[in-house]
């Protein structure tokens, strides 16, 4: 049978305290409702309506995914009124699973038991066993062990507090049946909410069993409802990502010290050290190394590339066996051909870099096409905004430029050219030749200190 998801979302998160809703807080550097909305997909769903509320249009906005249908719950007056604002959109014959927008970390596999479960018997929940149940709803069953109804938190007794067995509220359910038990639903309890697991009661009372799935593992439905659980959530999934990684063949100096906040695509060899953080989508070569505390977000490093400590990269491409740092910055659209080095205190900004050439200190280079073997000394400087406009420098290939140059674009240096040390080029420089613009060194011989006045 097809799936159907419907994803809960419109609830506050008062324990946030954030003006932004709860599913847009970010898990892996995206919201949690995306997580959620990935994680839907892969069950190949026929639809996936995401009910809102709290928030309104931001959340939809936000997360702009266009396979997703939007329904607004407003007010929000339980799991189970959540659900019926979707009901009227939802395709028939089909099977629905109900996941909540702040927890993510759910299993596919334990979302396709469900799913089967549920196909059995018509309904299936999952259950987890905690050793502190407060706050969820409890699974209470009969003396042969039958599920016979969820009792919320606040509404159970103190002995039903006392049962470990918990509702983790994710629930497999045939739609057609789903709709017929939604409208019985009432709110007459300790919260005044139509809940959604008084279906559970309803379906048994009418003969239906209700199957259960537990997961082994609870980290799998743990929810996010304050920011320390969000923290929490967050280095669980780190974990999982970083094991993931190392089972693939990449070397991590500490699992425990490196962030995944996107994708990772990664040849054989990668080494990564310590407290790396890749953010987007990052495409890392056979042999590449990163050296410790590197931001890298969105860029393709090629084999045998070498990022050194302390170094920032965004919206590269870095070729194969090119160098880059320590402390270096290398900024959106940026290319480094093939055996490119970039040392230490070095900022690159929309330029290209060819084959073989070095700018090892101090310098900053931006809009600007760099040819092949050129060298850059310590404290060149192109000088490319007026105050208004960006303007192009381009340095063709063999060019030396000497230590502390300031190139004011847009200008041009030919092929094989030296420019002096401290030289302020301001037109462009023929190919070949030496040009120097300096101011001529003097010595005034005899010439003293001065010294403190004396003092009385
Ligand atoms: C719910 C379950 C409880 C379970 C627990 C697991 C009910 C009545 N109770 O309780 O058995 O143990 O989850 O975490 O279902 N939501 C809406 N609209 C609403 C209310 C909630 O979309 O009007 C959404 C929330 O955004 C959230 C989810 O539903 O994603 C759960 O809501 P929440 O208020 O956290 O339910 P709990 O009281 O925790
Ligand atoms: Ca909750």
């Amino acid at each position: 049978m097809a799936v159907n998801v419907i994803i809960l979302a419109a609830g506050q998160g008062t324990r946030m305290y954030s003006s932004l809703p709860k599913v847009l807080h970010r898990l892996a550097g995206r919201p949690l409702l995306s997580h959620v909305i990935a994680k839907a997909r892969q069950l190949n769903p026929k639809q996936i309506i995401v009910v809102y509320g709290h928030g309104g249009e931001t959340v939809p906005k936000s997360i702009g995914a266009a396979d997703v249908s939007w329904v607004q719950q407003e007010p929000q007056l339980g799991t189970g009124h959540a659900v019926a604002q979707a009901l009227p959109y939802i395709n028939k014959g089909t099977t629905s699973i109900i996941l909540y927008g702040d927890v993510p970390l759910v299993k596919i596999e334990t979302l396709e038991k469900l799913f089967m479960a549920a196909t059995e018997g018509g309904v299936s929940l999952l259950t987890a066993k905690l050793s502190d149940p407060a706050g969820y709803g409890r699974i209470i069953r009969d003396s042969f062990g039958r599920v016979s109804r969820i009792v919320e938190d606040r509404d159970a007794s103190a002995a039903q507090r006392d049962i470990s067995e918990v509702n983790t509220g994710i629930i497999a359910v045939d739609t057609g049946y789903l709709e017929q038990l939604i409208p019985k639903l009432s709110s007459d309890n300790a919260q005044g909410e139509y809940y959604l697991t008084d279906i559970i009661e309803n379906a048994v009372t009418e003969g239906r069993t209700a199957a259960t799935v537990s997961v082994t593992n609870p980290t799998e439905v743990m929810g996010v409802n304050n920011r320390e659980q969000l923290a929490c959530l967050e280095r669980i999934y780190q974990a999982q990502e970083a094991a993931r990684l190392m089972q693939q063949g990449v070397s991590l100096s500490d699992p425990a010290r490196f962030d995944l906040r996107g994708e990772l695509e990664t040849g054989q060899d990668v080494d990564i050290d310590i407290n790396v953080i890749l953010e987007g989508r990052v495409v890392l070569g056979n042999r590449v190394k990163i050296g410790p505390h590197c931001y890298i977000r969105d860029a393709v490093l090629g084999d045998d590339v070498e990022v050194f400590s302390n170094c920032v990269i965004e919206e590269a491409t870095i070729s194969a066996h090119a160098r880059v740092g320590p402390f270096a910055r290398i900024r959106p659209e940026t290319r480094l051909e093939e055996r490119v080095h970039i040392g230490n205190f070095v900022e690159i900004k929309k330029s290209t870099i060819n084959k073989g050439s070095k700018i090892n200190h101090l310098s900053y280079i931006g809009d600007t096409t760099v040819g092949k073997d050129v060298n850059i000394g310590a404290g060149t400087i192109t000088c490319n905004y007026d105050g208004a406009n960006k303007h192009h420098t381009i340095i063709e290939d063999n060019v030396f430029v000497g230590s502390d140059t300031q190139l004011v674009a847009p200008v041009r240096i030919g092929a094989g050219a030296t420019i002096g040390a401290g030289t302020t080029v301001t037109r462009d420089v023929p190919p070949g030749e030496l040009t120097v613009s300096r101011v001529p060194q003097k010595t005034r011989p005899g010439w003293k200190r001065p010294t403190k006045g004396k003092q009385d």
